[in-house]
């Protein structure tokens, strides 16, 4: 169980720390310090382990290991659609574009800073993307082998 609550973050510190190594980060002078990149990781690594906490209260044991390749695609698509839909709010309107300032503050780019965002922003993306978890909690999970 630990170690499927860590797997998002472990599949994102293995990508950023391999573009890292393949030189995608050379040369990095930007105004945001990588040591507030992983801060920041690290707060939405405890967020993502935590959020993981209701499935294994609503699925059977026996069920928690279970590999649904479907369910994975689905989620992944789910939560990027959100994602993307929320950054698209964030550029349109205004009011949203100061929650959303902090993130754009990092240029040049930087592999570790993805998630480099304002309380405000984790927080607006966070609760559309919460809305997602509790329907697909709601609608009764998935059945192994989907
Ligand atoms: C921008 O977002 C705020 C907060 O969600 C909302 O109150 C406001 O109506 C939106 N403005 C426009 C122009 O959509």
């Amino acid at each position: 169980m630990l170690l499927l609550a860590l797997l998002p973050s472990l599949c994102f510190w293995s990508a950023a720390l391999l573009l890292h190594l393949l030189g995608a980060n050379a040369g990095y002078s930007g105004k945001v310090p990588v040591s507030a990149m992983v801060r920041t990781q690290l707060c939405i690594d405890a967020l993502q382990a935590l959020s993981a906490l209701p499935r294994f209260f609503a699925e059977p044991h026996d069920r928690h290991l279970a590999l649904r390749p479907l369910s994975l695609l689905l989620g992944v698509a789910a939560v990027d659609l959100v994602e993307y839909g929320c950054h698209r709010l964030m550029h349109a309107n205004k009011t949203l574009r100061k929650l959303h300032k902090r993130h754009h503050r990092l240029i040049p780019l930087h592999t570790l800073g993805a998630y480099y965002n304002s309380a405000g922003e984790a927080l607006f993306t966070g609760s559309f993307l919460g809305v997602v978890l509790v329907g697909a909690l709601q609608s009764g999970g998935d059945r192994p082998g989907d």
